[in-house]
């Protein structure tokens, strides 16, 4: 297992000092860019998050949550480690999002809505380094797991079969169901309010991570 903390329920006016505070405990960073228009929400963008980068080691995982990411996508300052993942709802075609992440030299992924068949992700198997399961609708933190997320992350696994192809899932992820997620075969826990929610984070994580049943590598 791999945790990613989410940064949306982070301090937004201290955000190097919060990433600090869990580096040591966490193993990506995860970014939620929000555009008001795929989502009803805005968040951060490329400015912040280019901001944010010489202040930690942690890998970033972008999740793009906009309707463009064809334009957005080469403003991010992203290395090998770091991922940049869309939706396959977006209103650019996804091929096309997948090369213009593809060129920058990072890795790429694939999420989509709980409403969306978890089909239309599939011709995208081949293409992608990771999948990103939305087990909240996308949009805002602190927001109740979504069961059937667990269904779709087995039958996820299924079809990826020996693809070197990872399964985040995102949304509603606590001490209370942490494991039964990873059981379903997730290989990284995107985490937000059970993380910066919570007074001590690092301690937060640890605790992530001992429900989960797991240990961190370092
Ligand atoms: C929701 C975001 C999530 C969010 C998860 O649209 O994609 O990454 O930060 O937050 P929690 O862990 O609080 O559900
Ligand atoms: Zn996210």
């Amino acid at each position: 297992m791999k945790l990613a903390a989410s940064v949306l329920a982070a301090d937004f006016a201290h955000l190097a000092r919060d990433v600090q505070r869990v580096e040591a405990m966490v193993d990506l960073l995860h970014l939620d860019v929000m555009d008001g228009h795929f989502v009803p929400n805005l968040t951060f963008g490329p400015p912040v998050a280019n901001a944010l980068r010489p202040h930690t080691r942690l890998p970033f995982a972008i999740h793009l949550m906009i309707e463009r990411p064809v334009r957005y996508a080469p403003v991010f300052r992203v290395g090998a480690e770091d991922s940049i993942t869309i939706h396959v709802e977006a209103t650019d075609p996804v091929e096309k999002a997948l090369r213009a992440i593809r060129a920058l030299g990072c890795k790429a992924g694939i999420s989509f809505r709980p409403g969306t068949p978890l089909e239309r992700v599939f011709p995208f198997l081949d293409r992608v380094d990771l999948v990103l399961v939305m087990s909240v609708e996308p949009g805002f933190g602190g927001q109740a797991f979504l069961p059937e997320a667990l269904e779709r992350i087995r039958a996820l696994r299924r079809e990826i079969g020996s693809r070197p192809v990872e399964i985040a899932v995102d949304g509603g992820i606590g001490p209370a169901n942490v494991r039964s997620v990873v059981e379903a075969g997730a290989d990284v826990i995107v985490a937000g309010s059970a993380i910066f929610g919570k007074g001590d984070p690092a301690a937060a994580a640890l605790e992530l991570w001992t429900r989960a049943g797991r240990t961190k590598r370092s």
